[in-house]
C-alpha cells in the first residue's frame, strides 16, 4: 500500500519552529512557559497538542498563531518568519495566513452568522460579491446554510462553534488553529465537531488542535504530548 502521509520536505512545511521560548515577566519568579520547543509541520497534517493543565499548550498556539510573540526562538509559517512581527504586521499576517478557533466562539454578538463570517474577508478588502459568494459557500461546508441570518445568541453552542470555524476559513488561511474547540459543547454535540475536523483536514486543511478531549485527539493522526512547556512524545509525526 502506498504511504500517502505527507513528506517533510521542506518546501511542504506549512510550520517551522525551532527552540523557541515565552516567559511570563510577573512580579518575582518569571514563568517560563515555552521552554525550548522544536516543531515541523507539513502540509495537510492533522495534530493535537495535549498534557496537563498549565503545561504551556494555548501559550504555545499563541505563538503559532502569531497572536503572541516569543521571548526568543524562530517560528516560520508558510515560509514567513513571524517570530519578531510587530503587532500590526502580525495582526495583518493572522487576517490571511492563520485561522482560529477558540474555546468560546468569539462571534460578535451584534452580527449575523454571514456577517461574522464576511468579516474577515471585508478587512482582507475581498470584493462584496466574492465575498457573499464565499460566505454562502463556507456556511454550507459547515451545515449552516438556514442559518445565516441567525445573530449568536439565536444559535446553539455548536452551530456557534461551525460559524467560527467559517470565519476561521474565509480567508484560506494555510493553518488552522484550535484551542480546546470542543471544551464548551455537550458530549454529541462535540462528537460532531470531531467528525467536522477530520472533513477539514480530509479536504486539505493542516490542522492543530489543543485539546483534553481524548476522542478529539484520537482523531488526529499525530500527537504531541507537552509536559513542563517542553515535548515529551510525539506520536505519528510524518515520516522524513
Ligand atoms: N499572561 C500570562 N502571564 C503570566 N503567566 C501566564 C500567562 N499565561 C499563562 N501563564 C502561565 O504559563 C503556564 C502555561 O499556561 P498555558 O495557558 O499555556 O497552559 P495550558 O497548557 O494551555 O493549560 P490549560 O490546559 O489549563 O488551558 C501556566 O503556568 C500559566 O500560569
Ligand atoms: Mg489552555
Amino acid at each position: 500500500m502506498s504511504d500517502t502521509r505527507p513528506s517533510r520536505r521542506s518546501e511542504e512545511l506549512v510550520l517551522s519552529a525551532r527552540d523557541v521560548r515565552r516567559d511570563y515577566p510577573v512580579a518575582g519568579e518569571p514563568v517560563h512557559a515555552v521552554r525550548g520547543i522544536s516543531l515541523d509541520i507539513a502540509r495537510g497534517e492533522y495534530v493535537a497538542l495535549v498534557g496537563p493543565s498549565g503545561c504551556g499548550k494555548s501559550t504555545l498556539l499563541n505563538l503559532l498563531g502569531a497572536i503572541d510573540r516569543p521571548t526568543s526562538g524562530t517560528i516560520t509559517i508558510a515560509g514567513r518568519d513571524i517570530s519578531s512581527l510587530s503587532d500590526a504586521e502580525a495582526t495583518r499576517f493572522r487576517l490571511t495566513g492563520i485561522g482560529f478557533v477558540f474555546q468560546r466562539f468569539y462571534l460578535m454578538p451584534t452580527l449575523t452568522a454571514a456577517e461574522n463570517v464576511q468579516l474577515p474577508m471585508a478587512e482582507a478588502k475581498v470584493p462584496r460579491a466574492e465575498r457573499e459568494a464565499r460566505t454562502e459557500e463556507l456556511l454550507g461546508y459547515v451545515g449552516l446554510a438556514g442559518r445565516s441570518e441567525h445573530r449568536p445568541y439565536q444559535l446553539s453552542g455548536g452551530e456557534q462553534q461551525r460559524v467560527a470555524i467559517a470565519r476561521a476559513l474565509a480567508n484560506r488561511p494555510a493553518l488552522l488553529l484550535a484551542d480546546e474547540p470542543t471544551g464548551e459543547l455537550d458530549a454529541r454535540t462535540g462528537a460532531e465537531m470531531i467528525e467536522m475536523f477530520a472533513r477539514l483536514n480530509a479536504d486539505g486543511a493542516t490542522l492543530v488542535v489543543v485539546t483534553h478531549d481524548e476522542e478529539l485527539a484520537k482523531a488526529a493522526r499525530r500527537v504531541v504530548h507537552l509536559r513542563d512547556g517542553v515535548v515529551v512524545d510525539d506520536a505519528g509525526r510524518a515520516a522524513p
